[in-house]
């Protein structure tokens, strides 16, 4: 309506006399409208080829070139053959004259005298009528002009983008769109969405599009969401997906904005990639810190184990020699003097071979031997397990046992200058990467370990806090000054001399524990110790 306001339509008055178009213009100033005066069927005709007219009063008597013949030349030509025309006459309006008024294209009449009124409303008429129809012309460009925009946009749009009626066809398919799918417009138009999406999504298409008609409402309707599209060779590739529902008169249509996000995803797997290698990067340099002790720790058992079996080799040979007396002596006993003389000859082999002392060691030996091979063997596979790159998937494990095989393994770097408090608590399995889990404790347990120079305790705690595991290791070292307390995750940060720390450990340990949905806190005092926990969601982390 506020554009209506703006238009101004004419009115043009044709009279041969002065007076007659001074007393129209009177009668019609009132009305708002510009008042275009001519004093001939000529000069009529030659405005209204330079504009457009509400409608044409038009004398009926003029000298030269009539109303009638002004009225027909109108009639014939393009620009003007619309332009309503009322005829001013002082004719009878019974006469004959009317119908050739009317037969040239009249479309009513006032008669002279002319009562104000009467001619005011039926200009009026026809004023309204080319406001409103100037509206309408109006809203159609504008219309015109949002058409034209959304194409534009469209199909300049590097985004496919696809809009679908309430029967799941498919009936705007833009630029990107071709170039995506690989299709041309004239091979999708009008045929199932589906032919864009590999077959695993169609049922879900199909439920999806039912119950959004059935209730109005659906899932993925107005979120973006990463789906796979389907190119016209058969191909796949990722795509990003928003859908926006729209209802044109009680019909739904559908438009989807698809992205093909295949570089996007290459550059993800790349830095996925990336960080796996740095993961594994620093979990050998660790094991390389840590090679030596590992080696000593197994070369321990390995040395106790030879040692022993060696007693054990020899008390067998001493146990056979008593067991084959026996044996070769129990024949020849016949009468009383010849047992004595074999129990005599056992006797003192038992003294000999000290029978009592080996048969209480023999077995404390092999126990022994039991105990450092499998020392040996939760080494190997707490090695073994930990310089593997971590699976895919992660895994219901115990948080616990992980604790123990980064002790295990860091254990040589410790036991010489640290007391260790161990207070495992009981945990649920904890959904998680088992490898990479232990990577955090063993990078926490070094650094504990570096932190005391001397003589020191070491507290690891595992508790359960409502819907969380945590893991507490609390050392009495040196602590870290608060102004280094918020740098300590950079990458690349470290106090250690060149060769000693990389500066890698706690970026990849707070790194670690938030892919995991938790969190790593640190509490220290200079000189007082610090304390590091890392909680871990129980549930729906991963
Ligand atoms: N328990 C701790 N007590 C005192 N300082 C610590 C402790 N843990 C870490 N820090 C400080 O944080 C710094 C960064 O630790 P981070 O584990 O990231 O690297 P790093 O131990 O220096 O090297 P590396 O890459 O070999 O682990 C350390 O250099 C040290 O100054
Ligand atoms: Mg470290």
């Amino acid at each position: 309506m506020e554009q209506a306001a703006g238009i101004k339509p004419a009115v043009l008055l044709v009279d041969d006399r002065e007076e007659s178009l001074l007393a129209l213009e009177a009668i019609l100033g009132s009305l708002g409208v510009e008042l275009v005066k001519a004093t001939s069927g000529q000069e009529a005709l030659k405005h209204l080829l330079e504009r457009e007219f509400a409608v044409v009063l038009l004398d009926a008597r003029m000298p030269g070139m009539d109303g009638f013949e002004t009225a027909r030349v109108m009639r014939g030509r393009e620009r003007s053959r619309h332009i309503p025309i009322i005829f001013v006459t002082g004719f009878d309006p019974s006469s004959e004259h009317l119908a050739r008024a009317y037969s040239s294209g009249a479309v009513d009449f006032i008669f002279k005298p002319i009562v104000p009124e009467i001619l005011r409303s039926k200009v009026s008429v026809f004023v309204e009528l080319m406001k409103k129809t100037e509206l309408v012309r109006l809203q159609v460009e504008e219309l015109k002009r949002a058409e034209e925009r959304f194409r534009a946009v469209a199909e300049t749009a590097n985004d496919a983008i696809v809009s679908g009626d309430s029967a799941g066809n498919i009936i705007h398919f833009n630029k990107a769109a071709e170039r995506i799918f690989g299709y041309a417009p004239s091979e999708v138009l009008g045929k199932p969405l589906t032919l864009l999406m590999p077959g695993r999504f169609h049922d879900g298409h199909r439920e999806g599009l039912r119950r959004f008609l059935a209730t109005g409402a659906g899932r993925i309707v107005g979120k973006t969401l990463e789906l796979s599209g389907l190119r016209k060779d058969g191909s796949e590739f990722p795509t990003e997906l928003s859908l926006a529902a729209w209802k044109a008169g009680n019909q739904y249509f559908f438009t989807a904005m698809l992205r093909d996000i295949s570089d996007r995803k290459r550059a993800e797997q790349e830095r996925e990639a990336m960080n796996a290698q740095l993961l594994q990067g620093q979990k050998l340099q660790a094991i390389g810190q840590l090679a030596a002790g590992i080696a000593h720790e197994i070369n321990n058992p390995t040395g106790y184990i030879l040692s022993n079996l060696g007693t054990v080799s020899e008390y067998f040979a001493e146990l056979t020699r008593f067991i084959r007396t026996v044996e070769e002596g129990l024949p020849g006993v016949r009468a009383a003097s010849e047992a004595a003389a074999l129990l005599e000859k056992l006797r003192a082999l038992k003294e000999a071979i000290d029978l009592d002392v080996l048969l209480k060691d023999l077995p404390a030996a092999l126990l022994d031997c039991r105990h450092g091979a499998e020392k040996i063997r939760d080494i190997v596979k707490s090695l073994r397990e930990f310089s593997h790159p971590d699976r895919d998937r992660p895994v219901p494990a115990d948080l616990n046992e992980m604790v123990e095989s980064a002790i295990r393994l860091c254990w040589n770097e410790l036991k010489y200058k640290v007391e260790l408090k161990k207070d495992l608590g009981e945990l649920p399995p904890v959904v998680c990467h088992p490898q990479q889990m232990e990577q955090v404790f063993v990078n926490l347990l070094v650094n504990a370990g570096q932190a005391i120079p001397d003589k020191g305790q070491i507290a690891v705690s595992t508790r359960r806090k409502g819907d969380e595991a945590q893991v507490r290791i609390r050392d009495t070292g040196c602590g870290i000054p608060p102004e280094n307390l918020n740098r300590l995750f950079e990458p690349f940060f470290t106090t250690k001399p060149v060769g000693k720390g990389t500066g890698l450990g706690l970026y990849l340990v707070r790194k670690i524990v938030k892919g995991h949905g938790g969190e790593v806190d640190v509490r220290s005092e200079a000189g007082a110790g610090t304390e590091f926990t890392v909680r871990l969601p129980l549930r729906g982390a991963l």
